[in-house]
């Protein structure tokens, strides 16, 4: 079992059949920590659990981690019996992805997202009790949760006897890249887990300060925002589908930005 934090995350989201090949070409590449769901809408998981297979990586080198998926976000291939009792939907669709990953545990298991929104309501508390059950079987060897705001996050944190470990969000650079949740997470030894940071924001890879730092460091805008998120503390996720994105994404650790540079991007 592998208990270190990974630095970089490949994810697994969109792929369809092409998640096999994907996911084996990342691995192929460099990356040992995976991220999927038990969500047919969006992802593969068996595939995943394919390509770990013909990767013939051992399973202690990979970091793995998949979600638990409220009936809501799923569409009609379920991993679990709708009409079953929440804890039955965590424990079924659980094992279910340890079927599909080819594994008798996870390194990390989040659920995907809050049943109810501004606030935490009692189905939220049901299914984080339930993951809190995986964690104490010691199958779910870190728990977490995704989507979150930073009041559910402090609801959370308040009423769970087992804290979370990992929070996975979106990452706005005009909201201060998360701001209110990462500071959350770091006082409170939570890892914080960043996606779209691409994705969400275009104009920063097209800031003119970016490419000035891009061309400094020899390198593309792309790695300048995953080196300063992990610079910041975050977890950055990709989901690139291309080698060469891949490897250079692999290697922003050749270089460092200095903290002028940080409060630079912080305040773009
Ligand atoms: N918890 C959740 O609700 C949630 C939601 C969304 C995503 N996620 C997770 O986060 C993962 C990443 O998703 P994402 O939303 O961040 O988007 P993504 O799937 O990583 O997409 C990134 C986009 O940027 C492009 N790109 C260009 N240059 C790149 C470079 N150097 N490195 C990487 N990408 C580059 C990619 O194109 P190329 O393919 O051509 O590189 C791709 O079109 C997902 O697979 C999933 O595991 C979780």
């Amino acid at each position: 079992m592998t208990t270190d934090i990974p630095n970089f995350i490949y994810g697994t989201a969109w792929k369809k059949e092409a998640t096999t090949n994907l996911v084996e070409l990342a691995l192929q590449s460099g990356f040992r920590a995976i991220d999927t769901a038990n969500q047919m809408k969006h992802y593969s998981e068996a595939l995943v659990g394919e390509a770990l297979l013909n990767s013939g990586i051992k399973r202690e080198e990979i970091w793995l981690q998949s979600k638990f998926t409220s009936l809501d976000g799923q569409d009609y291939r379920l991993p679990y019996d709708p009409k079953a009792d929440l804890t039955t939907q965590v424990e079924q669709s659980f094992t279910s992805s340890l079927e599909n990953l080819h594994t008798d545990y996870l390194d990390s298991y989040l659920l995907h997202g809050p049943y109810n929104f501004p606030l935490l309501g009692e189905e939220d508390v049901e299914v984080w009790a339930a993951i809190e059950g995986l964690y104490e079987s010691g199958k779910a060897k870190m728990i977490g949760i995704s989507n979150v705001n930073l009041k559910q996050l402090e609801m959370l944190f308040e009423s769970s006897s087992i804290k979370p470990h990992f929070v996975q969000n979106r990452c706005y650079a005009n909201r201060g890249w998360d701001e209110g949740v990462r500071n959350f997470c770091q006082q409170n030894q939570i890892h914080y887990q960043g996606f779209s940071l691409l994705t969400a924001n275009p104009q920063i890879l097209q800031n003119l300060a970016i490419l000035e730092l891009a061309k400094k460091y020899q390198t593309e805008a792309e790695q300048i925002i995953f080196r300063f998120s992990q610079q910041i503390g975050i977890i950055p996720l990709t989901g690139t589908s291309d080698e060469t994105h891949m490897k250079t994404d692999l290697s922003i650790s050749d270089f460092e930005l200095l903290s002028k540079e940080i409060s630079l991007i912080k305040n773009l």
